[in-house]
């Protein structure tokens, strides 16, 4: 089962993705980026993963620089397109052309805080618990059907920072997992 894995940043997520490759049986048969500078850049370097680098920043066009990645995607024709940390949001018709294909992994309980500073707001909420949801990607923003969501509880010493460490450390688990379990 071959999957392609996107990311912008850190790449964290992008870097237990691949560690779980021999446990889930799943190959990570390339990588894409939207960021040159991406940090995740050194996982695809350490294990022998061709990653594609498409700077958007050379684009005025979403849908031109969408019909690149659809090319991209067709070549390979993978199993499941993983969005791990990619910060873009994709045009409808390259949506449209992997339907039930594309996953996103998105740092709340959603449909609390789509979109960003969700570690922020839960905090300013004074939510009890937070987490992170595994979701099917459709053209509304962060709002596909929900395949896994898990949470923890917030606790009075936490920060921004530490509910990042959390959510990640969770993530690390249940996105290979849940991976594993769409290709079966
Ligand atoms: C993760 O927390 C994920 O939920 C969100 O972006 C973050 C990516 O982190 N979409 P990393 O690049 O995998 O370290």
């Amino acid at each position: 089962m071959k999957i392609v894995v996107f990311f912008s940043g850190t790449g964290t997520n992008l870097k237990s993705i691949l560690d779980h490759q021999n446990k889930y049986g799943y190959e990570v048969c390339a990588c894409f980026t939207n960021n040159p500078k991406a940090e995740g850049l050194i996982f695809c370097q350490e294990y022998g993963v061709n990653c594609k680098i498409i700077d958007h920043k050379d684009f005025d066009d979403r849908e031109e620089y969408d019909g690149l990645i659809n090319s991209f995607l067709e070549n390979l024709n993978p199993d499941l397109i993983v969005l791990a940390g990619y910060m873009r949001i994709m045009s409808k018709p390259l949506i449209d052309n992997w339907e039930g294909q594309i996953i996103n992994i998105h740092p709340s309980l959603l449909p609390k805080y789509p979109g960003l500073c969700t570690h922020q707001r839960a905090l300013k909420a004074k939510d009890n618990v937070h987490g992170s949801t595994i979701h099917y990607v459709t053209s509304e923003l962060d709002a596909g059907p929900i395949i896994r969501q898990e949470s923890f509880n917030i606790e009075p010493s936490d920060t921004k920072e530490s509910l990042i460490d959390k959510v990640k450390n969770l993530e690390h688990k249940i996105y290979p997992e849940t991976i594993s379990s769409l290709i079966k």
